[in-house]
């Protein structure tokens, strides 16, 4: 093979591999998070007083669960704390793959639930079931989150 083939060889190998850049894989996470974030807060906002108003909370129920599907492509290896990128993610995730997955798990399970309950518009039972919800996210942040400082 001559030396021009070679290299498009090199270059197909190249364009080949999926992006791996630690930044966008953090700019991609964190986005799905505030989107989280903002969905928890429609949630919280839709069960104040007077009344639970049913066709938000089953929304953003819905923009949650879509999350959760979302949330186990958040974290790939090498997305971590390193030099040079603004992450609050923590080193643990990647060290302890297991714990971090059953934190997720719980997350995703409690959502399915939520929308469940959602859907019944059943106030009380909605009410009941939110900071059961809330508990799913704190139960991962404590461990795998850097409190904000
Ligand atoms: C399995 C772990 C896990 C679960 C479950 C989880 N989070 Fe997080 N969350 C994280 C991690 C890790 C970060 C830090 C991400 C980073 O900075 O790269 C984070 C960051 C965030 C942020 C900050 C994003 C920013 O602006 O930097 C918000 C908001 C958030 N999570 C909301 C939630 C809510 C609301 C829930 C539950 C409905 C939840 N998270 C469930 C792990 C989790």
């Amino acid at each position: 093979m001559n030396r021009a083939g070679a290299a498009l060889i090199a270059l197909a190998t190249i364009a080949a591999a999926p992006p791996a850049n630690p930044a966008d894989q953090i700019t991609t996470r964190v986005a799905g998070l505030r989107e989280l974030g903002a969905a928890m807060k429609a949630v919280r906002d839709g069960i104040a007083p007077p009344e639970v108003q049913t066709i938000l909370v089953q929304q953003a129920a819905r923009q949650i669960v879509n999350a959760a599907g979302q949330m186990p492509g958040w974290f790939p290896a090498g997305s971590g704390p390193a030099p040079g990128l603004k992450t609050a993610a923590k080193a643990e995730i990647w060290a302890q793959p297991e714990k971090f997955a059953a934190a997720r798990d719980t997350f995703v399970a409690e959502a399915a639930k939520f929308q469940m309950i959602a859907k019944t518009g059943d106030a009380a039972a909605i009410r009941a079931e939110v900071p059961k919800l809330g508990a799913t996210c704190g139960g991962c942040h404590d461990t795998f989150r850097e409190k904000a400082s």
